[in-house]
């Protein structure tokens, strides 16, 4: 008999983003001429640009040729790639990194999931409270947590809570941790953190011989200078921190998938015998059994968006989504509603009216605006009282959901 990993029991629901397309679908098949407006789930709506095309084409165009042809590619992802990402990304912020510290992969989220193969179970481990929800059940997926109590914090997890009175800042863990998760900018309040901000983890975590998990997925969206694209931009990261990045965002790869994830030579964890071991054998051991790569095609298509022509076409698409940051967090301000983010970051963290919970916003907002989001206190129990919407919309849209909250809600 087959048992079944337990672990998924103890899970809420649904994930998240399935939970509100089967709500949406069922307002939908209600109600067929409404006209619905997607602000929830982060992703993209504009096209991949016109470089990362042509070179997507180009590599299809190899692949039909037997002289040009590729079979499986470096578990890895190829050095090409791996260096123009060191190059046009890293070296412009003072970062040197080697090519057999990148890890190309199909995406942040399996990334940040799949980490959790090269540590021990006994390691505690600390998220934010809100917080992209991949960190937290795929902790309670490999059983590192126990039941979620009432309030929907799982036993064995610490929770850094994120709110309006510090900022929406994790603090330092009371208790000693092990493993931290940190997102700047951040998914879903749209905080970022300051150099002193960072310094202030890079150090715990060298004190206290943790490893920081860096999401650093919506860099691309930093608009104000002095702000860090990169936790190795602090001195001592390279010992401490494993950094993620996507293509999803930065150049509309949600429906292409191609990320990366930087595992530093000179950083280490302990064996049972107490030794010290590289983390980037291990993550490579584990890339080169788990995984085969990223297709050729897509490599070629994401070296194209930092080739000149295509970081300045992908730039002003992240200029896009950032005009629409700006028309959702200044048209709902100035309607009364308290919003946070959407500066540096594709993500609006607004407040809901008085007194009403996450969920119900969002089905009153479905219901009366049509416009879904997604409700705060699906990030977690501090994300109560809150609602996010996603700057990743068409302009028309966003300004129409503008509109229509602000009619209904605006004081
Ligand atoms: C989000 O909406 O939080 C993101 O799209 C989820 C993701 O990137 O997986």
């Amino acid at each position: 008999m087959a048992r079944i990993n337990d672990n998924y029991l103890k899970l809420q629901a649904g994930y998240l983003f399935p939970e509100i397309s089967r709500r949406v679908s069922e307002f939908t098949g209600a109600n067929p001429d409404a006209r619905v407006i997607r602000l929830g789930i982060g992703d993209v709506t504009r096209p991949l640009v016109p470089a990362v095309v042509k070179a997507f084409h180009e590599g299809v165009d190899e692949m039909a040729r037997s002289e040009t042809f590729h079979g499986y590619g470096p578990e890895q992802g190829y050095d090409w790639l791996a260096q123009v990402i060191i190059d046009k990304a890293y070296k412009p912020l003072g970062v040197e990194l080697k090519t057999s510290e990148v890890f190309i992969s199909d995406g942040s989220k399996c990334d940040s999931a799949n980490i959790l193969d090269i540590f021990d179970l006994s390691n505690k481990v600390a998220i934010g409270d809100p917080v992209y929800p991949v960190y937290n059940d795929t902790n309670v997926m490999v059983g590192r947590s126990g039941e979620a109590n009432e309030q929907g914090y799982y036993e064995g997890i610490v929770y850094m809570p994120c709110t309006e009175e510090n900022g929406f800042m994790p603090q330092f863990p009371e208790e000693k941790v092990d493993i931290i998760y940190l997102c700047f900018p951040n998914n879903p309040t749209g905080a970022v953190a300051t150099r002193e901000q960072l310094k202030g983890w890079v150090d715990y975590a060298l004190a206290n011989d943790a490893v920081l998990l860096f999401d650093a997925a919506y860099e691309a969206f930093i608009t104000e200078p002095g702000i860090p694209h990169s936790i190795y931009e602090i001195e001592g990261a390279k010992k401490c921190a494993i950094e993620f990045r996507s293509f999803s965002k930065t150049a509309g790869f949600t429906g292409v998938r191609c990320g990366l994830t930087v595992v530093p030579e000179e950083l280490t964890g302990t064996t049972a015998s107490g030794e010290r071991y590289s983390l980037n054998k291990l993550w490579n051991r584990r890339q080169c059994t788990k995984f085969n790569g990223v297709s050729y095609p897509v490599q070629k298509a994401a070296a194209a968006v930092y080739s000149d022509e295509g970081w300045a076409q992908v730039q002003e698409v992240i200029a896009y989504y950032m005009e629409n940051a700006r028309i959702i967090r200044e048209g709902l301000t100035a309607a009364g509603i308290r919003c946070y983010g959407g500066v540096n970051a594709p993500y609006i963290w607004l407040k809901t009216p008085e007194g009403m919970s996450s969920w119900d916003f969002f089905d009153k907002l479905l219901a009366e605006c049509h416009v879904v989001g997604t409700p705060g206190s699906g990030f977690g129990p501090s994300g109560e009282g809150y609602f996010r919407l996603s700057a990743f919309g068409e302009r028309e849209n966003v300004e129409t959901a503008v509109s229509r909250i602000r009619d209904k809600w605006g004081k």
